[in-house]
């Protein structure tokens, strides 16, 4: 091989390592001549221990990557499949976009074939946020135009039943009732009121924040309503977390109403655990393109969990399985989240407990 032709396959070798996206080449048997480091990292699969293998062999029982290379060997036709293909690797699945084409000659002849797997991961937790924005926004606008028809007769209910307090003689036992009505005119009057923070714009007053003493605040206070159960609190922070710029009093709602959750689940008795970290290479894409730094905070219990059919509700306003609830307080920290430019997530196994997971930046 003349020494220019080397440097050209040398050069090629490079561009194929450097693509981003996992590509793998076959031969006309199917066996594996390149797999770059993008498709290891996909498919789990060293490039030393797929070169020479048979695809067939190595990707048994991924059926459906299978039949499109089989296809593809077939007709000489390029595949493509953006929804089927999950890649199991271990424990975990990973959900890639395929194409399978024919490797061709200058004067077509097909020679093999080359697979370009793209992670779309990201992308699918991308979707599954923007469905939930989209889920919340319908339902914010219609629970807003009710919460506003709400709060006039409410009004209304609540002078009635003031006045007729004060009709009645000091002693009388009708007394009672008119206290009812106003003590759950004003439950109404909360819910109102939470339902249309949740739908209305807002500015944050934002300023640095210290999530540390926020949530040390609401533990403690949290500890002191629940002494007479057997819960214990756990706080395992990263004390080197600096400041936050966030909107305190949001903040503060936020881990409350996670924390509040929490030691709801447990019950009688359990344990809870709030961690702080740091998570520094965190970016949209996970190949650190995007260089940003978030602080991770973990509200872990080991209450009963939460079942798949309801973890798909889980943040919609009024979703609730308390006689008390009202099933806004997730609805919220979505929202508060959000409006901080972070995430929210849910991790729970019927049985093994939840993990709530907020995500913020960290920016100084
Ligand atoms: N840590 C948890 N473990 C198990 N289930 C949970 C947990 N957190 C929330 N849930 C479930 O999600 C539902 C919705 O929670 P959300 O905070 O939105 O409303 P709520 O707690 O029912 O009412 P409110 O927050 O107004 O008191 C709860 O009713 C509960 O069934
Ligand atoms: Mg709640």
């Amino acid at each position: 091989m003349s020494e220019s032709n080397y440097n050209l396959k040398g050069y090629f070798a490079n561009v194929i390592d450097s693509v981003g996206d996992g590509v793998v080449v076959l031969d006309r048997q199917h066996k594996i001549t390149l797999l770059n480091p993008a498709a290891e990292e996909i498919t789990g699969i060293s490039q030393r221990l797929a070169e020479g293998c048979s695809f067939d062999d190595l990707f048994r029982g991924e059926d459906v990557l299978l039949e499109m290379v089989a296809k593809t060997s077939e007709t000489g036709m390029s595949i493509s499949d953006h929804e089927n293909v999950v890649l199991k690797k271990g424990p975990h699945v990973t959900p890639v976009n395929v194409t399978t084409s024919p490797l061709l000659l200058a004067n077509g002849e097909s020679i093999g074939i080359v697979l370009v797997l793209r992670d779309i991961s990201n992308i699918r937790e991308l979707e599954e946020a923007v469905r939930q924005a989209d889920r919340l926004s319908t339902l914010g606008a219609l629970a807003a135009g009710l919460a506003h028809e709400i709060k006039n007769p409410l009004g209304g209910i609540k002078g009635a039943a003031q006045l007729l307090e004060r009709e009645l003689p000091a002693g009388s036992d009708l007394r009672e009732y008119t206290s009812i009505m106003l003590k759950e005119v004003g439950r109404v009057n909360r819910i109102v009121e939470e339902l249309l923070s949740l739908t209305t714009p807002r500015k944050l007053e934002l300023s640095h924040v210290d999530i540390h003493e926020v949530i040390g605040d609401i533990v403690t206070l949290q500890k002191r309503a629940a002494a007479q159960k057997d819960i214990s609190f756990i706080q395992d922070f990263d004390l080197s977390i600096p400041p936050i710029l966030a909107d305190e009093a949001l903040a503060t709602q936020l881990f409350l109403n996670l924390i509040k959750n929490g030691v709801e689940a447990l019950g009688d008795n359990g344990q809870l655990r709030i961690s702080t970290r740091v998570l520094s290479d965190y970016s949209m894409t996970k190949k650190g393109e995007r260089f940003s730094r978030m602080v991770v905070i973990d509200i872990i219990d080991d209450g009963p969990g939460i079942s798949k059919e309801m973890m798909e509700n889980l943040f919609t306003p009024f979703f609730t399985t308390k006689s008390k609830g009202t099933g806004l307080g997730l609805a919220i920290c979505h929202k508060i989240v959000t409006e901080h430019r972070g995430m929210i997530k849910v991790d729970s196994e019927p049985g093994s407990g939840s993990t709530f997971t907020v995500m913020l930046p960290l920016v100084r």
